[in-house]
């Protein structure tokens, strides 16, 4: 993914050996977040990593939601003990094994700004949100395009729900969203390589398209910080970069958005990024992915096995930008 490739994409991280960290067990998390300002206060003085640990934004009370049965696998799923510990957050370093730097994003208190073209901009606190969408459990797939690859059970909310929601005006062609820009709480921030905050947009077609899904949650749980707490996007045919993490600002708007990895490689990293394995990445081929919790390599499917619920978005457009 960075413009340097320090080592082969599917170089499992030495943080998979390592024994899992003692964290917070499910009933202090559950205490903490009923305790609101006061635990804010005296996490203050705990150590980096138990701080964020002890006000996750998720409200542990909704998960696991129901899962709805319409999306199914044809593979296993990847265990949560690797997902947790293989991660892309560029905001906490470049390496796959930011799960620890990670710790240090506080997701609570969280604002999301939703405005731009739309009828009235509102800002609206995550546990708002979250309270007020229906969130449901899907089993989905997701395509690094560094080729490789994982499945996991997000929990979530269609994003045409919080299109809904929003209530755009008829100019709005695309969605623009943001993650947060902290450099003193993300310690990759503070680097001049990236562009930050790291940004992502989608057309109001693919918006509205059943797949594309705002989550919450994964494997059952609100979200870990690692998996972009507390609100990131998951759309699955696309390559895994286009699906932002910790989101905090969305924005309705008639140009399209210059997504993060675009400004910084536009030849490599486009807009669109539908998976195609016929169409090579610049410096390596798409053809196969490597499936990290099995080690197999499998056949790269287009459109990453969705082409038919979104082949249709993209009738009439054509051309190798569409798929990278
Ligand atoms: N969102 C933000 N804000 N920062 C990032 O570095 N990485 C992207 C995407 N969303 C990224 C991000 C990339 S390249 C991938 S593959 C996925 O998040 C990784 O999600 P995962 O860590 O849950 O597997």
């Amino acid at each position: 993914m960075a413009i340097i490739i320090r080592k082969p994409a599917w170089a499992i991280s030495d943080a998979l050996a390592t024994p899992e960290r003692a964290f917070l067990d499910r009933r202090d998390i559950l205490k903490a977040w009923g305790l609101g300002a006061l635990a804010l206060a005296a996490s203050a003085n705990l150590p980096k990593t138990v701080r964020a640990a002890t006000l996750p934004a998720g409200n542990p009370a909704l998960y696991p939601a129901k899962q709805n049965a319409a999306y199914k696998l044809d593979r296993s799923l990847t265990p949560e003990e690797i997902n947790s510990k293989y991660n892309n957050f560029y905001e906490f370093g470049g390496d796959k094994d930011i799960w620890t730097e990670a710790q240090t994003l506080v997701t609570n208190p969280w604002d999301i700004e939703i405005g731009g073209m739309v009828e009235k901009p509102v800002t609206i606190a995550f546990a708002e949100l979250e309270a007020k969408m229906p969130l449901e459990e899907r089993l989905y797939r997701h395509r690094c395009v560094e080729a490789w690859s994982m499945t996991i059970p997000w929990t979530g909310f269609s994003l045409a729900k919080l299109v809904e929601l929003a209530k755009p005006t008829a100019s709005a062609k695309y969605i623009r969203f943001e993650t947060f820009y902290d450099p003193a709480m993300a310690s990759g921030q503070n680097g001049f390589l990236y562009t930050w905050p790291y940004v992502e947009g989608v057309t109001m077609a693919e918006a509205a398209n059943e797949l594309a899904f705002m989550v919450t949650g994964a494997y059952g749980k609100p979200l870990l910080n690692q998996f972009g707490a507390p609100l990131r996007l998951a759309l699955p045919w696309k390559y895994g970069f286009k699906s932002i993490k910790s989101i905090r600002k969305i924005s309705f708007t008639d140009k399209q958005p210059v997504s993060f990895w675009e400004g910084l490689a536009s030849n490599e990293y486009g807009f669109w990024a539908n998976v195609n394995p016929d169409v090579a990445h610049p410096r390596w081929s798409q053809a196969q992915e490597r499936v990290l919790h099995t080690g197999e390599t499998v056949p790269t499917l287009l459109f990453n096995g969705y082409g038919e619920q979104v082949a249709g978005l993209y009738a009439g457009i054509e051309g190798e930008e569409l798929y990278r």
